[in-house]
């Protein structure tokens, strides 16, 4: 099975915070909509004819797709692959998209789940984010969202932003948790370079939050979260039982994924590739019959590492006996030499299954890279 992902690339405006590749300029949408469609012909062996267990549109705002721009791009998947029957087809949308005619026309196509981007039930953060929705159109678009039939509903909120306390972000989580949505997801507020929020930070006009204060809310977090019976099981993702994200946890597992459109990411197992993060190029390039992209083989300590920083992240861990199968005992066996530095309350290993504990969570992605094995030209 794979996943497929597609990338737009437009929002109404920027916010703050947010580094992923957008654009305001929305009259190219038509030229770059075009281009995904020659993409996804030109990318139609990539997955090798594996059968698509989920598709994703993610951005930018694909809540800002036409019914018609949407059609356009499903006869393009169907043309070029085959999509599983019960494949998760997932859709990323901001409140302020989400009418009741939109969420009407949304449920009458193809996409089963959506992905809404609610940030915070706080006014005050979503003007500090310069969020386009306020907080009653957050409200009023999980209303109805349940009510046109969604069954399938996830929704990201974002911690430890500057001025949030302990409390406020308690009052916050309870606000997303009365809607007892299947899945959620929440990120630490991060400070990306060459952002508005970054510039905030550097002229002193806004205090990011400290490492001590994202430590204490991702504790409140999983405790308020485990408590409401939602499992958590990846770092920044929560799920009733049987209500995982499938296209997501394909990531997570290292199975192959195609991404089309502009900043797209795709792997197969043995090599991975990035479109160029500009829409012009992009379209230009496609104009052409070129894939925009640039690709990079995976030597096999890149596949063992790559395993470890998706695998600790969730609750499943790492199986050391299946990476020895793969990658052989002896980059394995520096491996289990490699735990014996690390702080014992980081980390359990049982019949070689190797899982972080609470403590080591707080620093997933620095156990995975002090773990990692290096080519010996590269110590
Ligand atoms: C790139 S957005 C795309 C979805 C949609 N446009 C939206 O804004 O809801 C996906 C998610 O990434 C998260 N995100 C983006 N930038 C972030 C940052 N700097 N720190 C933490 N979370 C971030 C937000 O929660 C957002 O919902
Ligand atoms: S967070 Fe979403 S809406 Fe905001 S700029 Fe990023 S992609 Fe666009």
């Amino acid at each position: 099975m794979a996943g497929l992902y597609l990338h737009i690339p437009f929002c109404k405006q920027a916010c703050h915070y947010c580094d992923f590749h957008f654009s305001t300029l929305l009259q190219q949408r038509e030229a770059v909509l075009a281009a995904l469609v020659q993409e996804l012909e030109l990318q139609q062996g990539y997955l090798a004819g594996e059968q698509l267990s989920s598709v994703y549109f993610g951005g930018g705002t694909p809540s800002l797709l036409t019914e018609k721009e949407l059609d356009a791009l499903f006869t393009a998947i169907h043309k070029n692959f085959s999509v599983h029957p019960q494949a998760e087809i997932t859709l990323e949308a901001n409140p302020d998209d989400l009418d009741l005619y939109t969420l009407n026309v949304l449920h009458e196509s193809p996409v089963n789940r959506l992905s809404i981007g609610i940030q915070s039930f706080r006014e005050e953060d979503l003007k500090l984010m310069n969020r386009a929705h306020a907080v009653e159109q957050a409200r009023d678009c999980l209303r109805l969202a349940k009510e046109v039939g969604f069954e399938k509903l996830t929704a990201d909120l974002i911690y430890a932003m500057p001025n949030m306390s302990d409390a406020d972000w308690v009052q916050n989580l309870d606000a997303l948790l009365q809607y007892d949505l299947p899945h959620f997801s929440a990120y630490a507020l991060t400070v990306e370079a060459k952002t508005a929020l970054h510039k905030f930070v550097k002229d002193g006009k806004v205090q990011p939050a400290s490492d001590a204060d994202q430590k204490r809310q991702f504790d409140l977090l999983i405790d308020m979260a485990v408590s409401r019976g939602y499992e958590h099981y990846e770092i920044s993702n929560f799920a009733k039982p049987g209500q995982r994200a499938v296209h997501n946890s394909s990531y997570w597992k290292s199975e192959p994924y195609l991404g089309i459109g502009p900043s797209a990411h795709s792997f197969n197992g043995h090599s991975r590739q990035w479109n160029v993060s500009n829409n012009t190029k992009y379209v230009q390039a496609l104009s052409r019959g070129e894939l925009p992209a640039t690709v990079e083989q995976l030597s096999i300590f890149d596949q063992l590492n790559e395993q470890l920083l998706t695998g600790l992240r969730t609750s499943e861990g790492v199986n050391l006996a299946r990476l020895e199968q793969r990658f052989g005992p002896e980059l394995v066996a520096q491996l289990r030499a490699g735990l014996l530095d690390l702080k014992d309350d980081w980390y359990q290993l049982r019949h070689d299954q190797l899982v972080l504990t609470r403590s080591g969570k707080h620093f997933a992605d620095l156990i995975a890279s002090d773990l990692f094995i290096l080519a010996d030209d590269e110590h």
